[in-house]
């Protein structure tokens, strides 16, 4: 086998999702502390000084009024090499959360077991269903009381519409929580809420049907458990790996990351059930990541990374063949040939420039400005364009306009780059001939963003005035008479700067009403860029 294909085998890619405070940061933390990434020194302390150097990434940014970022960390494990794409929660939440998703092969969602699905988890994770990526399951914090594991399952299914498979079964919650079944080998793994944090937690395993297995667990729960393997074994989804591939049934396993319980498990199980790089989609077909040839695709542009520059730094997902630093490659929507400068990765806590990268990684290149998201790189003489990055839809709408009407041109230049990095969406009136600027957002804290940059670095003040729409959908139609739709009172006609027509809504259900209205009409909630 060749050293490049060596390489991208043992490359792993993943995006991890939860919804705040799930424990997505601990989670990370342990993968880390696995793979010798960090040394945690045994101390619950130490955890914090971990997570901090996680992410002191996203601190800068913060400190800078750009508090959006998805960082990327890379350990090795077992000889696999481990991208992990951190997705940001909270007010954080971006496009480019969603977008960090289209750079990962498959998805960790993080749930916590008090609470079930949450808000943050349902968006993201549509976007891991029409990517048709794997996901897996793990259920957090069992050593705090938890809901109904059965009620748990049915509520990933219900309310994410996919099939689960459990691989482990927890036995007890909270001060009651004993371990976990392993169905596959039909051992019971007990828990010991000992050495938090630590590598070297204490796990003793057993079988089912071991005697001693009572002095364990105790007879209560061990009849449960038995009661409760034989329901499951009749009502639970059959492990089928190709459903885990195609993202159709989920693998699910319980845990608690913050006492390290049944975090390596669940590693192992994941790098056994995930396959190295995918293949990507292009405009000539399917590009194989073994090829030799690099190529990559840029899904997240990151502006003021140090802000005496005002540079920038373009992600781009590696894709296919090798990464070599001072390699000639060519940026096929700016049709030109060129080098990357600079190229950096997030090795655990640190950054540092690269010289080798290969399919399955994430880079970070210095960019002066020529790269747009979704934008294609490649270094063979096949010059193709990846399948574009689908635009996702906006949450929160705003009026934009600048105060002093004579700063008009800088006003477009700063709205249109920021933009283009893909921070904000901009659309314009239909119709009405009015200038003005409407500006979309996926997460509120964008707007402060914008008005913080437009001033501080176009020199430009802003005033905005919040639109109650909260829904918009393109439309997919070619040939669409936009003037001939005939939609509810609530709905806003509106168009993006390349002139193609979307529709603004009040209420979800007039998307549904005027959907009835207008026979064939086409809206979908994701856009192309
Ligand atoms: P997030 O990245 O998904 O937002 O979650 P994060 O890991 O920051 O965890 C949120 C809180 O939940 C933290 O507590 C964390 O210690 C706790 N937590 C994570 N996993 C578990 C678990 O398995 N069991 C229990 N009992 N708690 C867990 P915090 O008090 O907000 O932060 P900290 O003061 O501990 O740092």
């Amino acid at each position: 086998m060749s050293d490049l294909v060596k390489e991208i085998e043992k490359r792993r890619t993943f995006a991890i999702i939860s919804h705040p405070d799930a424990g997505k940061t601990t989670l990370t933390e342990k993968f880390l502390l696995y793979g010798g990434a960090i040394n945690l020194a045994g101390s619950v302390k130490g955890k914090a000084t971990a997570r901090h150097a996680v992410s002191d990434w996203m601190e800068i940014e913060k400190e800078r009024g750009i508090s959006v970022t998805s960082s990327v960390l890379q350990f090795h494990y077992d000889g696999y090499c481990i991208n992990i794409l951190d997705t940001p929660g909270h007010q954080d939440f971006s496009e480019d959360t969603y977008r960090t998703l289209m750079a990962a092969d498959s998805a960790v969602m993080v749930i916590d077991a008090s609470k079930g699905v949450e808000a943050q988890t349902r968006k993201l994770f549509k976007v891991c269903v029409m990517r048709h990526i794997p996901i897996f399951t793990f259920i957090n914090k069992m050593d705090r009381d938890a809901n109904d594991t059965f009620e748990l399952l049915d509520d990933i299914e219900k309310e994410l519409g996919i099939a689960t498979c459990p691989i482990n079964w927890p036995i007890g919650s909270g001060k009651g929580f004993k371990g976990v079944y392993d169905r596959n080998t039909k051992r019971v793994m007990t828990f010991a809420d000992t050495l938090k944090g630590t590598k070297e937690g204490t796990e003793k395993e057993i079988a089912i049907d071991d005697p001693a297995l009572v002095d364990e667990i105790g007879e209560d729960q061990r009849q449960t458990l038995l009661d409760e393997i034989e329901l499951l074994d009749g009502a639970s989804a059959e492990f089928d790996m190709e459903l885990v591939s195609k993202g159709e049934l989920s693998p699910v396993f319980f845990g608690s990351a913050l006492t390290n319980f049944g975090v390596e498990t669940f590693l192992q199980h994941f790098l056994q059930m995930t396959s190295s790089p995918l293949p990507r989609m292009s405009d000539q077909g399917v590009i194989d990541p073994f090829s030799p040839d690099f190529s990559a695709f840029v899904f997240k542009i990151q502006a003021n990374m140090n802000k005496a520059h005002r540079d920038r730094i373009a992600f781009m997902r590696i894709c296919s063949g090798e990464f070599d630093a001072g390699m000639e490659v060519f940026h096929v929507q700016g049709n030109k040939a060129m080098k990357l400068s600079q190229p950096q990765q997030l090795m655990a806590q640190e950054r540092k420039i690269v010289d080798k990268a290969y399919a399955g990684d994430i880079i970070g290149v210095f960019d002066p400005g020529i790269f747009s998201i979704g934008d294609t790189i490649v270094s063979g003489k096949n010059r193709f364009a990846f399948e574009g990055i689908p635009t996702f839809a906006p949450e929160h709408f705003a009026r934009v306009r600048q105060v002093d009407t004579m700063k008009r041109k800088q006003f477009m230049k700063g709205i249109s780059q920021i933009a283009q990095e893909g921070a904000i969406q901009i659309f314009q009136e239909y119709n009405t001939g009015m200038e003005e600027i409407i500006v979309g957002v996926v997460g509120v804290l964008q707007f402060d963003v914008l008005k913080y940059r437009l001033n501080n670095e176009y020199n430009v003040e802003i005033r905005m005035e919040n639109l109650p729409y909260e829904h918009i959908r393109w439309i997919e139609n070619e040939d669409i008479d936009l003037d001939k739709i005939s939609g509810t009172s609530d709905m806003k006609k509106i168009k993006d700067l390349k002139g193609r027509p979307l529709l603004l809504f009040v209420n979800s259900w007039s998307v549904g009403m005027t959907l009835d209205r207008n026979e064939g009409l086409i809206l979908s909630e994701f856009g192309r860029s």
